[in-house]
């Protein structure tokens, strides 16, 4: 059950104040009748809503791309840090979101923020080989060798990693495209250290087959599509 204004906000992608409007001025219906009470709980998965006249649907789950900017923390809650969910527009916010994987706080670029955990499970576990893309800059150039590496699998502290795609996108070989099917703690970082190499900047531009909104300018977000969220499962 949850709130009326919650659902058409939600339902009809407009902010709390305006649901409430709506609702207070007899524009929306719950089942085909006219309620005015702002807090009343309905079931979403049993109730028609209309607002203004026109029907608006409660999707069971949400699946949001956001463009995260530098200081930001990939995770729900963050104590006094601001997490990619505290700066979700107002009315794009609902219970339970999480990103589904993690970016460092100085990364930027594609994140996934969703309350469908059954969903972030399938395009995280390493099993299911979904691709990440990555643009790393770094502090010199890389060479064959650090292609090579990426391509075996680089071997970490504690860890092999999967085989890697590596890519130049500059002519200097100091920006790389990085493709990788794990989501290892600092792992692109760490790869590159492993060939004394620094990431000065990293950013995700990619999640299986969907590559991030090149509209969305940092810390702003919208919407997946639903042929958008095949897209993310199939590119492996
Ligand atoms: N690899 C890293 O080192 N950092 C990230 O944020 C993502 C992948």
């Amino acid at each position: 059950m949850e709130r009326l204004d919650k659902i058409i906000s939600a339902a009809a992608n407009i902010s709390r104040s305006d649901a409430r409007t709506f609702i207070k001025k007899g524009l929306v219906t719950v089942d085909g009748n006219t309620v005015r009470d702002i807090g009343g709980k309905f079931d979403t998965a049993m109730c028609s809503f209309t607002c203004g006249g026109r029907v608006v649907e409660y999707n069971k789950f949400v699946y949001i791309m956001m463009n995260k900017p530098k200081g930001v923390i990939s995770a729900s809650e963050g104590g006094s840090e601001p997490t990619v969910v505290d700066i979700l527009p107002e009315n794009m916010k609902r219970k339970n979101l999480f990103p589904a994987g993690r970016l460092d706080k100085d990364t930027t670029g594609f994140v996934l923020i969703t309350d469908d955990g059954a969903f972030a499970h399938r395009i995280l576990s390493p099993k299911n080989h979904i691709p990440k893309t990555y643009i790393a800059y770094l502090d010199k150039p890389f060479d064959d060798a650090v292609i090579k590496g990426f391509e075996q699998g680089v071997k970490l502290k504690d860890d092999v990693c999967m085989p890697a795609k590596l890519e130049p996108v500059n002519s200097d070989n100091t920006v790389a495209k990085v493709e990788i099917k794990q989501g290892m703690y600092h792992q692109i970082k760490r790869m590159f250290a492993r060939y004394s190499l620094t990431v000065v900047d990293l950013k995700r531009i990619k999640m299986g087959g969907l590559f991030l909104d090149e509209k969305l300018k940092e810390g702003e977000c919208r919407y997946i599509t639903q042929k958008e969220l095949l897209s993310v499962e199939k590119g492996k």
